[in-house]
């Protein structure tokens, strides 16, 4: 007896993924509800987190599937999201081919050694996919427990893994790595020529595994006037999300206090622009152009108001969101660790419930 194709497991899975909310406003496609995830959904803010990362230092945690696999899984069980978000960091490919580096609780990435010449350039080698076998392997772990719901997967974008690398640690003014821009084109460019490659590999291997779609953040570009974007870092930016576009996954790019960025970061390359608090999404809408999807954009500080301030707000967000030709609810940037996880389980509901057709 002749079996249909779509019937076999696999395909029906592949085909349940394909149309997910999530995957079809990547593509702009209607809806019948208005996808939500969360940045840093995975995290402090949930004691099940809490619970198995009990000393575990994060960058230990990064590299063990176990745990990669169930604390991604952490939040989509509870909040009822329509993308899980891969546990990893920005920071760990850059672990993976030998930088120095820890993540201190409270703190962030900490670089042993800064990287402020030629020689430090050249001593980051490139990444194979066997410098992070356990990507890979949490990677196809969870596209079989997740079923239909899409696994974003990401990397950080090579300015922000750069400021991270030239100044030492997180940084407010981000100085040494506008004075290396502005008075060291060449080393620049050499290092950012580094990381991109690094970025692209490091998404590749995730890609390859099994993600269905990826999320280049740049959270410190927004130190970056316009002017110096184009030259320095857009270049870097573009190649990435044309080499990825090739695997067929759709690309969100996101950055923070990047108003002013949005209409570059739209020319990058992206499906799906990812916008901040600070503008409200009819106005970027405007700023990124037609043929992209926007994602956002409620500030994290609004979860720890009154329900009432969070419903009307989030009202504001999905109408602003109208003007949008795809939309993908989120915050303007990550779940802060002292949000009470039952809000984000009740503002989940909430936008489906707004949204539904
Ligand atoms: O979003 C998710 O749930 C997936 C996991 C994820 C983490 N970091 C886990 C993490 C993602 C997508 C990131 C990206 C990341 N890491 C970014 C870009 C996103 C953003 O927030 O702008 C940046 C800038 C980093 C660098 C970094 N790593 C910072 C600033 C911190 C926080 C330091 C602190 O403790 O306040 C980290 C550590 C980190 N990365 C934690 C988690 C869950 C906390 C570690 C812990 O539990 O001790």
């Amino acid at each position: 007896m002749a079996v249909h194709q779509a019937e076999h497991p696999t395909d029906q899975r592949a085909a349940a993924l394909r149309d997910s909310p999530f995957l079809r406003a990547c593509r702009r496609e209607p809806v019948d509800r208005t996808p939500v995830w969360y940045m840093r959904q995975a995290g402090r803010a949930l004691p099940e987190y809490l619970r198995v990362r009990e000393g575990v230092p994060m960058l230990e945690a990064c590299r063990r599937p176990d745990l990669i696999t169930e604390i991604t899984l952490q939040p989509v069980r509870r909040y009822g999201v329509d993308a899980a978000i891969f546990f990893s960091d920005i920071v760990v490919p850059l672990k993976a081919v030998g930088v120095d580096l820890d993540i201190k609780p409270g703190v962030g990435p900490v670089i042993a050694e800064p990287v402020r010449d030629e020689a430090a350039v050249r001593a980051i080698r490139a990444l194979t996919p066997d410098d992070v076998p356990y990507v890979a392997e949490a990677v196809r772990n969870l596209a079989g427990e997740l079923g239909a719901t899409p696994l974003i997967g990401f990397a950080g974008a090579p300015f922000t893994l750069a400021s991270y690398l030239i100044e030492g640690g997180p940084s407010k003014g981000h100085d040494r790595t506008k004075a290396m821009m502005y008075g060291r084109p060449d080393l620049w460019a050499a290092l950012m020529e580094t990381l991109t490659d690094l970025t692209l590999a490091f998404l590749r291997v995730q890609v390859e595994a099994g993600a269905s779609a990826i999320q280049l953040f740049d959270s410190w570009v927004g130190a970056v006037s316009p002017i110096d974007y184009r030259t320095s870092v857009l270049p870097y930016s573009r190649r990435i999300l044309d080499e990825i576009g090739e695997l067929g996954v759709p690309r969100i790019h996101f950055g923070v206090g990047a108003g002013e960025l949005l209409g570059q970061m739209s020319e990058a390359g992206a499906d799906v622009v990812g916008v901040d608090w600070r503008v409200p999404l009819d106005v970027a809408a405007k700023r990124v152009g037609p043929g992209k999807a926007l994602q956002g954009n409620l500030d994290p500080a609004t979860l720890f108001t009154p329900w009432s301030v969070i419903e009307s707000r989030t009202r504001l967000v999905l109408d602003n969101a109208k003007a949008a030709e795809g939309h993908i609810f989120n915050l303007g940037h990550g779940v802060q660790p002292r949000t009470d996880p039952d809000v984000l389980t009740r503002l989940t509901e909430f936008v489906h419930e707004q949204t539904a057709k």
